[in-house]
């Protein structure tokens, strides 16, 4: 039975996904707990991932080493680019560190010996987490979004970047929109668990919630958008991902 991880950026939608948790047992590696279980159909470790890149490499490398995961999912939320607005959902079809700068070693945001900016994350588990997306979409309840001025929450696919920042200004956020237009979202982690997968040869999705819009208001309502849209985002897609058991 293959075993999938779910690493939360956010203690709220860890606890969200713990009530869904059936016979969890908890087990203390470097500071963090793990919780073991059943959700749905699948075998599953929760985690929190603790915030920027090296906490979340940290634990996915426990995960991967340790914990006998086979794929990993992370969720969280992040400052939304280009065309995403709040409220909106983006899955990543790659991940890239923009704060990564070994030049003029290295080309700006290559990681060093990979010969790799970019990391892909897996297609079939990505698509499966779009898919649930969509469907938790489909049906959501939308009266309490208006509160955040979320209307018509989108589905979308791309880039996302990763940086030890939080951004929280116009100009920085038009400087990553500038160098990398088709961007999708802006986070802390994502390019990390990216890259610790990669080593480890091991399929990852990341989904993220778009709280923000990465400028000078995006630390306005941050707490309350989590607590009151985006957990419920994550649980019910997490739900719906693991409903049913895996297709051999
Ligand atoms: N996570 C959520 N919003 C973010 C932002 N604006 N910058 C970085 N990480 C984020």
């Amino acid at each position: 039975m293959s075993r999938i991880a779910i690493v939360s950026a956010m203690a709220q939608e860890l606890h969200g996904l713990q009530h869904g948790l059936s016979g969890a047992r908890c087990v203390q590696r470097a500071g963090r707990e793990f919780w073991t279980g059943r959700l749905g159909a699948h075998d599953a470790v929760l985690v929190l991932s603790r915030i920027g890149k090296v906490a979340a490499a940290t634990t996915v490398t426990l995960l991967l080493a340790e914990f006998g995961v086979e794929r990993v999912l992370f969720t969280g939320v992040a400052g939304g680019l280009g065309p995403a607005r709040v409220g909106d959902i983006v899955v990543a079809d790659a991940l890239l560190q923009h704060d990564m700068d070994a030049s003029p070693l290295f080309p700006r945001h290559e990681v060093p010996l990979y010969g790799l900016s970019h990391f892909e994350a897996d297609a079939a588990l990505s698509a499966e987490v779009r898919a649930a997306a969509t469907s938790v979409l489909a049906h959501l309840q939308r009266a309490h979004l208006d509160d955040f001025g979320v209307r018509d929450p989108q589905l979308r696919r791309g880039l996302i970047l990763s940086g030890d920042r939080f951004v929280s200004s116009a100009g920085e956020s038009r400087r990553l929109q500038a160098y990398f237009p088709d961007a999708l979202a802006v986070e802390m982690e994502g390019a990390a668990v990216a890259q610790v997968c990669h080593d480890f040869g091991v399929p990852f999705a990341v989904l993220r919630t778009v709280s923000d819009r990465a400028d000078d208001a995006a630390h306005v309502d941050f707490k309350r958008f989590i607590a009151e849209v985006a957990s419920g985002y994550t649980r019910a897609i997490v739900t719906a991902l693991l409903a049913q058991p895996r297709r051999a």
